[in-house]
């Protein structure tokens, strides 16, 4: 079993880098094979160029997009853990789909359409927000943020969505409620992590 947990947050004193360090620990714990890929300590470059296209298109991958698909490939469970950003994931983020999930080896076209080529994996969704969850619920777009983050990048490679947690009201929040969501996330894992058992998409 190996674990990848991609995160994309800038502070190292984040609850989301908190939450990554916690989900790592317990993989460690339970022996589970774990490699943390933080976008930012990388200085992954996001942006998808002329260059990157052609040299794809022809079957050459850039060595920096390489060494993702190669993680992502020996990697049988997905956490990604980001803070949302205008409604979406933060840039980097963004491009490392834009540049790693690419045509051939996330996904090919068949003449019935696009088909996922990751189809062992399962990816687990952890977003901290500054808004409440009833608020976007009451917008009506909470359930376009499950759908637009989660199936329509890792469902569209294949990839099963085991859950996806929302953090709420996160700046706002204690220390005390920041370690009760830690913990909670962790209790999922037990059961969708090392039990193999999927769980639906869960909202708090
Ligand atoms: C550039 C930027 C854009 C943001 N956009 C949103 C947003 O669209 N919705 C929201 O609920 N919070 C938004 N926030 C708040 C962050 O999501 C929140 O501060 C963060 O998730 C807190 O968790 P952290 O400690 O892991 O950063 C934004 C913050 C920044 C810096």
């Amino acid at each position: 079993m190996q674990h990848l947990i991609i995160s994309a947050h800038p502070s190292k004193d984040s609850f989301s880098n908190a939450l990554v360090d916690a989900l790592s620990k317990d993989s460690e714990h339970n022996d589970v094979d774990v490699v943390v890929r933080n976008l930012y300590d990388l200085d992954f470059d996001p942006v998808l160029t002329s260059e990157d296209l052609a040299q794809i298109k022809e079957g050459r991958i850039p060595e920096d997009i390489a060494k993702e698909q190669k993680l992502l490939g020996e990697s049988d469970f997905i956490s990604l853990v980001y803070p949302l950003w205008w409604g979406s994931f933060p840039a980097v983020l963004k491009g490392y789909f834009d540049r790693v999930l690419t045509q051939g080896f996330a996904f090919k076209i068949t003449e019935n359409g696009p088909e996922g080529l990751l189809k062992d994996k399962k990816v687990f969704l952890h977003t901290s927000m500054g808004n409440s969850v009833e608020d976007y619920e009451n917008k009506g777009i909470l359930k376009a943020f499950r759908q637009i983050h989660g199936q329509e990048v890792f469902g569209f490679c294949g990839i099963e969505v085991a859950g996806h947690l929302f953090y709420p009201r996160i700046p706002t929040s204690s220390p005390e409620m920041k370690n009760k969501y830690i913990e909670e996330a962790l209790g999922f894992y037990k059961t969708v992590l090392l039990d193999e058992e999927v769980v639906d998409v869960v909202t708090r």
